[in-house]
This record gives structure tokens, sequence and C-alpha cells, in this order.
């Protein structure tokens, strides 16, 4: 539509100004540090949806971050879309391979580097300013709410009982969120489905305090050769999980299903060149799409024992750790596999340790339909400005509340994202392109229309 086009080509400049600005603001909610300029965020977030032309939007206390909810109803009779989005980001760490500041944004080559460039700022902003594209140019066609929360990168744990407890007011007819990756912009697509996730931390302790490692090396075991031992024995020489009972809920697909999945455009050489490594790894009998799409993993997120400071340190630890985390496939459940984990790694400690294994935080799986009404929308939108219809792909990230959305709400959602899997979400010198900020910009507007006259 002409009027976006012109909007959008006359504040563009505005538009990624304010990016910059929310990117400049240190989000880390996992670092209680920070708490404050979580707050600062979510205030900026909430101005930003008033500027937009939100006729209300507050922050939500939680027993954690805030959440910020923000609407514009324009009539009760047209179709409602809840945009979903986070504006808490991962800890920058480390931060000596970063090329420029995590929260001094730079441009370079089309792209933005910053911490929460692409997740999630730069992609729920893209929502924010094509909301005002259709608020200013008199053009909305769906009611509008906003749900902007600061505790993704932690687990959503606070965002349940606010869902919860505001089912009439986050009433909706679809879930937009944009917080996933496409293929390319070449290869425009969907991701239809979300894997789940519990997350684990595990302690190994052997003697009571550290030791002099020479003195008593030999004689005692060693947490930390004990933890890598336990840790190196959850897969076995096919790369298969050995924890009892781990895939007894997995549904697997269809040979037809699994030929789909694996018709999408993925070059295996290009893959391992831009990730620097010389061959690929995982589970035996699956492609590298499935393993990543619909198939359960287990990951050491990090370990740590002894001594890691300058220099050297001859110490027997007396305590090894580990944080350890399940990406889950439908229909494994998060609470139970803590318990099949719990129970299979205290099962693989020798009597000279003793282990601890605590679960930090779950969320489940989800699967988007492609045969609904906000899917068929969403796949115009593409067409429209991408030229080509996109692909449905199986994402291999997680977005908790997504289940939950569908679970109290009974609301579906469409994963609108525009980010690429080379983005470096959660690593050092995270970007996004100016070209997938824009592009999403200009493609949201047409999702509310075509849903609208879909839905009419
Ligand atoms: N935006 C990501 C999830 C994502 C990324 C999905 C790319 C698909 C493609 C989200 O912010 C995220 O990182 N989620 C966490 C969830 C966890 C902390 C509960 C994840 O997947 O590790
Ligand atoms: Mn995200
Ligand atoms: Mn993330």
């Amino acid at each position: 539509m002409q009027v976006w086009k012109e909007f959008q080509e006359k504040n563009k400049d505005r538009f990624l100004n304010e990016l910059l600005e929310m990117l400049r603001i240190p989000s880390v909610s996992a670092d209680c540090r920070h708490k404050e300029d979580i707050k600062k965020c979510a205030q900026m977030v909430k101005q930003r949806l008033l500027e937009a032309g939100a006729d209300k939007a507050d922050l939500h206390e939680t027993g954690g971050h805030p959440v910020v909810y923000g609407e514009k109803i324009i009539d009760k009779k047209l179709p409602t879309v809840l945009v979903y989005g986070h504006y808490d980001v991962q800890p920058p760490d480390p931060l000596e391979l970063w090329h420029s500041g995590p929260f001094d944004p730079v441009i370079k080559d089309g792209r933005i580097y910053a911490r929460g460039a692409c997740d999630d700022k730069g992609q729920f902003y893209m929502h924010v300013k094509a909301f005002e594209t259709m608020s200013k140019t008199h053009t909305l066609s769906c009611n509008v709410k906003f749900i902007i929360e600061g505790e993704e990168e932690v687990g959503s744990e606070n965002l349940e009982a606010f869902v919860r407890e505001n089912k009439d007011l986050l009433k909706a007819d679809i879930v937009l969120i944009s917080d996933t990756s496409m293929i390319s912009m070449e290869h425009p697509s969907i991701e239809t489905g979300l894997r789940g996730l519990a997350y684990m931390e595990v302690e190994v302790t052997g003697p009571d305090r550290d030791l002099h490692s020479g003195v008593y090396g030999g004689a005692v075991a060693n947490p930390a050769t004990i933890l890598c031992k336990m840790i190196a024995s959850l897969h076995d020489e096919n790369n298969h999980i050995t924890i009892s009972g781990f895939y007894d809920k997995v549904v697997n697909l269809s040979d037809a299903e699994r030929k789909a999945l694996n018709e999408v455009p993925f070059d295996e050489k290009e893959y391992k060149k831009d990730l620097g490594v010389k061959t690929l790894w995982g589970e035996k009998g699956y492609t590298t799409l499935e393993r990543t799409g619909i198939r359960p993993t287990v990951e050491v997120n990090g370990i740590w024992s002894g001594y890691t400071g300058e220099g050297a340190k001859t110490v027997l630890p007396a305590k090894a750790h580990a944080k350890i985390s399940m990406r889950l496939v439908p229909d494994q459940k998060s609470a139970d596999i803590e318990k099949l984990f719990t129970e299979y790694f205290k099962s693989l400690a020798p009597d000279y340790v003793t282990v601890k294994v605590i679960p930090v935080h779950g969320g489940e799986a989800a699967v988007t339909p492609t045969d609904s009404v906000a899917y068929k929308a969403a796949e115009k939108a593409i067409e429209t400005t991408f030229g080509k219809k996109p692909i449905p792909t199986r994402g291999g990230g997680s977005i908790p509340i997504v289940a939950l959305f569908e679970e109290v709400l009974n609301v579906k959602s469409v994963l609108f994202g525009f980010g690429l899997d080379n983005d470096n979400l959660h690593s050092p010198n995270e970007k996004y392109d100016l070209f997938n900020f824009y592009k999403g910009i200009e493609t949201i507007p047409y999702f509310h229309k075509y849903f609208a006259e879909m839905k009419a």
C-alpha cells in the first residue's frame, strides 16, 4: 500500500534511531545487577507504544521483571492480533570477543551490531513501527494488543501467572511473534514448531574441601573428572541420548513429513563453513534439519570446577558443576524429563562422590498449524513483500510462552520471524540486517490486512 510505503520511507531514520536507543539499555534479565536497566527498558517500551498510537500501555509488576501491556481497540467486532515479544536480552559475555560494545550499537555493512539487535528488540520493535504506520495512516484493520515481557531469556516463569490472571485482557484471535529465523532473504520461511526445554544444574561433590593435588591426588576421586565422565555417558556411540525413558513420548514424524522437512533448501557445505567446523555431529539416522528441528537433544551450557584464573594452581577441587539443558519435542513434557534426568544422572554417580541435581526452568514444545487463516495471511503477506511464498520449517529454539498461550488462552501463534540463524543470537557480535528490520516493518501491516480480510 502506497500510504504505508510513504510513511515508512519518511520515518525510516527515526525508526532506526529509536531502536538504537533501546539497544543501549543493558536489559539482561539473568543478572540482578541489571534490575534498574530492565525497568528503564520496560518504561521505554510503554512510552513507545503510546507514541505509536496505543490507547493505553502499562507496566505490570510480576514476581520478576515487569510485563508491558498495551492495546488499541478500534472495533470489538474486528479480529484481534496479540503481538508477543521480549525486551530482555541474554548476558553479553564473553565481552572480549565483541568487536564493539554489546550495548553500544554500531551499524556496519548494513547491519546493526548489539546484544538484542535481533533477539528480540530489533524484531518486536518492527511490530511497534508497523503498528505506528497503520495507526498514523488510519489503516488499522484489526485490534492490536501488545504483550512485551522481560523474562523470556530466563524461562518466562512469571509470565505464566500474568497470563492466567489476565485471560480477558489478552483475549485474541491470533498471537503474532517475531522472535525466530528465516532460512535467508532469498528463501523466506515461516517456522512452524519450537522445541521445549528442561534446564538443569548439577553439582558433584568429592572430598569436604579443596585438596593439594600432589598430596592427595591419586587417592581421592576428582569430582571434575567424575562429572566429565557422567556427562560423556549421556550420549552413546550413535549419539543417542542414554537417559532411561527419554524418547518414550517423542512423536515420530511420518516418512512424508520427514521428506517435506528435508526438502527445505540447506547447503551443508555453507553451513559448515559459516560455523568453522570440518564435520557435523549428531544423532545417527537423522539429517541436520531433523536433528535441530524434530529431535530432542542434551547440551552442556556451562561447566566449572577448580582453578580457572591466571597461571596454575595445583588443586584437587572439592566440587564440580555444570548447567545442562535438554531441548524437547512434542510430546515430551519438561516436568517428566526433569525427573528422568535427575534419576538417571544420580544413578551414574559412583560411590566416591555425591550428586545434587536442581531443575532451573522448563518450557513445552509447540507446533503451529499451516492450514489456518492466520498462517495463510502470514504466507500472503510474505509473498506480497518478498515476491515468493515462504517455506514452512521447524525451528530448533524455544519460546516457552507459545505452548502456554495455547493452553491458557486457547489461541495459536504465528512465528513471523525475520532473523537469520547466523545473527549470532546469545553469542558475541549479535547482529540484525537493516534490510530484515525494514522488510519486517513493511510486511507486518499486510498480515493485519489479510488476516482481517480472510476472517471477514
Ligand atoms: N528467540 C529465541 C528463540 C529462537 C531463536 C527460536 C531462533 C527460533 C529461532 C528466544 O529468545 C530464546 O533464546 N529462547 C530460549 C528459551 C529459554 C531461555 C527458556 C532458548 O531457546 O534458549
Ligand atoms: Mn528471543
Ligand atoms: Mn534468546
